[in-house]
């Protein structure tokens, strides 16, 4: 293949700071800078356009944008369905024929599957009527706990497009995360497989369902057989989904849905241990979805989009479905471990594929970086025009490793900042303006009025850490509400600063140019190789076993991982510390809520430092981990804590 030219350079001057070539910029949706001034002058009419332009509605909506803060809603009246607009209105052009879905096995030599547009448009219809004959309809919901199979997209897009709201589960989460999930959701039809592959090995999903539907209102389960391992299939509950779809039926008609009617519900960690259910709205949501996917990405018909998220969060939601196939593209999706059956497993796709636009997170960059040089160079990379990356602040070394030896020095880096919450990415330099800088995520997407307050709720000049937070008019993705709890809504988002701004619960500073380098989360959300969980979730797992009685977690740093939980626990009166012990304890996590959240360490305590009113002064805790200066103490109710814990960090350093 034809080597690119180079598309991105250095200017010397601003050493670190890379902009877009002449090619890149020629080729951009957008390229010139007007377009932010253009657009904060009224963020809805501009969002209105982009609206009528990149979505199709049945009726156009009466309204742009309402707001009684902290409530809000976009495109009002407006009707859509959101499986039409990412398949029916491609089958009719020249798309038809176009693969949607490259779908890459983890077994090596194993075939692969191509999805078309058409393909994908029959499975769909299928699926829905398949739903639709168990009685699911409009606003019923449906739990899918799904591996990387083009499956998964089927069937939300099947959800979606019978007007029922998907509740996706990450398949690596326990059966009781999702038991939590499913209690919460009250869905009626669970979807699942019997298994998938990782690292080489078949894992069993199965049990864990039959374990995490006991006792729930689940009245039937849908399996795919994947592996096909030999599993329990309950009579009069558990049903194939290769039955049911060779009797459906091959077209089901759109539901029509208004614009503020729910899509989806994800479940994603706050600040308590309980997860949220966050709520997207169908017209906000795909708007959103549909324009960040294509100027973003700079995504144009011809390339090859490979988002690596897994679909259980919204990253795998919105760029690895809804916004890709709402623009009609091709994307890849790999089922398996990164690094199986060798670290160059990655580039070996991109090669094979001729992937375009590679999106993933810094967690895995840091992963091929540590692996070494020699497994990308094996490989031609020369078809990536655009990298991308989410889910964590990264760090130089990572994003130069990226940029170096992924990119070739030629392809612009786009560091996407947002939340589950946002529903689509807020914040990144587009490709086609640039500046491209490492560390520094760019700024927000056009019509989105982000700014930096300070405690006070001021806005902080640039250069100054702060608070980011959203203004009015809000994001047309960003969430309604929760699930169940609309004072969690308002507590979590809308008190710190009143009604009428968005709490994003993230540190940033902000430049002259109004580019934002975001700090990390200042709540107690920690995220682990990108993957986000709060402190009291891990805590709970820890002291669900009989012998603990109190448990802090603190974010310790991580060279891979970002980040990593530390616990510390305090038995009960008699039980005595050990290694089982340790080892019981992690195994709770991993069985509560999953491997991911897994405490690297469990260090045991007599002791936790607490406020007067009881709280645990967590920052004490990493500030002691990390030797740090402890800071102020003046509230500590039992300061004798600190010298014992003292004590036990440094016999546990000896040992
Ligand atoms: O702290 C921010 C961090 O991830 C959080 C949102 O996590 P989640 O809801 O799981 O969504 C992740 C994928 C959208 C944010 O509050 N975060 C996300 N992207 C970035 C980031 N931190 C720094 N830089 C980013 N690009």
């Amino acid at each position: 293949m034809k080597k690119a030219t180079k598309w991105v350079i250095e200017d010397a001057e601003h050493k670190g700071i890379y902009w877009p070539s002449a090619e890149l910029k020629n080729k951009a949706w957008v390229s010139d800078t007007a377009i932010y001034a253009q657009a904060d002058k009224d963020p809805p009419a501009f969002w209105a356009k982009l609206a009528g332009e990149g979505i199709d509605w049945y009726r156009k909506w009466r309204k742009v944008y309402e707001e009684k803060p902290p409530h809000f809603k976009w495109f009002i009246g407006g009707k859509l369905n959101a499986s039409y607009n990412c398949l029916d209105r491609h089958i009719n052009t020249w798309r038809r024929n176009k693969a949607a879905i490259i779908w890459e096995p983890e077994t090596t030599g194993a075939r692969n599957r191509v999805l078309t547009y058409y393909d994908l448009y029959l499975q769909v219809n299928k699926f829905a009527n398949v739903l639709k004959s168990l009685g699911v309809g409009k606003g019923d919901r449906v739990v899918i706990y799904l591996p990387m199979i083009p499956e998964v997209n089927i069937v939300m897009l099947a959800c979606t497009r019978i007007g029922a709201i998907h509740s996706v589960v990450f398949s690596a989460f326990s059966h009781q995360a999702l038991n939590d999930r499913i209690k919460s959701a009250e869905p009626k039809i669970i979807v699942t497989a019997d298994g998938y592959y990782r690292d080489g090995q078949p894992v069993n999903l199965k049990p864990n369902v039959d374990e995490a539907v006991a006792g729930t209102n689940i009245s039937q389960a849908i399996i795919i057989k994947e592996t096909g391992k030999a599993i329990k299939m309950i009579k009069g509950r558990d049903l194939w989904w290769h039955e049911l779809m060779a009797q459906a039926d091959n077209y089901c008609e759109p539901e029509v849905m208004d614009s503020e009617d729910q899509m989806f519900i994800l479940y994603t960690s706050g600040t308590t241990g309980k997860p949220k259910g966050v709520i997207h709205t169908t017209g906000g949501y795909m708007t959103q979805a549909y324009w960040t996917t294509k100027w973003d990405f700079d995504l144009h018909d011809e390339d090859v989009f490979w988002c690596t998220a897994d679909i259980g969060w919204i990253t795998g939601h919105t760029y690895n479905c809804y916004g890709p196939l709402a623009c009609g593209a091709t994307m890849v999706m790999y089922e398996g471990a990164p690094d199986y059956p060798q670290p160059d497993r990655w580039w070996q796709i991109v090669a094979k594929y001729g992937v375009t636009i590679l999106y993933t997170a810094p967690t895995a960059i840091r992963m091929f970086k540590q692996y070494g040089d020699e497994w990308p160079a094996k490989h031609d990379l020369s078809t990536l025009r655009i990298l991308g990356t989410v889910g964590e602040p990264i760090d130089r070394a990572a994003w130069m490793w990226f940029f170096e030896h992924i990119g070739g020095s030629r392809c612009p880096i786009i560091d996407t900042w947002w939340q589950t919450e946002t529903g689509g990415i807020l914040i990144n330099a587009l490709p086609g303006i640039g500046p491209h800088i490492p560390t520094v995520a760019g700024r927000s997407f056009p019509g989105i009025r982000l700014e930096v307050f300070d405690e006070a709720g001021k806005p902080l000049p640039p250069g100054e850490n702060g608070y980011l937070v959203g203004k009015s008019p809000f994001a047309p993705g960003l969430l309604r509400g929760i699930h169940h709890d609309p004072k969690r809504y308002r507590e979590q988002y809308f008190v710190q600063y009143g009604n009428d701004i968005y709490f994003t619960n993230d540190g940033a500073i902000k430049d002259e140019m109004g580019n934002f380098r975001l700090t990390g989360r200042v709540d107690d959300v920690i995220k682990v190789a990108g993957h986000r969980l709060t402190t009291a979730e891990v805590e709970n797992a820890i002291t669900s076993h009989p012998s603990v009685t109190e448990s802090a977690v603190v974010p310790i740093p991580d060279d891979i991982k970002g980040q990593v939980p530390l616990a510390f626990a305090k038995l009960k009166a008699g039980v005595q510390p050990s290694r089982k012990l340790a080892a019981e304890i992690i195994e709770r996590v991993d069985k509560t809520i999953g491997p991911t959240c897994r405490p690297a360490r469990v260090l045991f305590v007599s002791d936790l430092p607490k406020t007067r009113s009881g709280k645990t002064l967590r920052r004490v805790l990493k500030n002691l981990i990390s030797n740090q200066p402890i800071g102020n103490i003046t509230t500590i109710a039992n300061p004798q804590s600190i010298e014992e814990l003292k004590k036990s960090l440094a016999s546990e350093a000896n040992k």
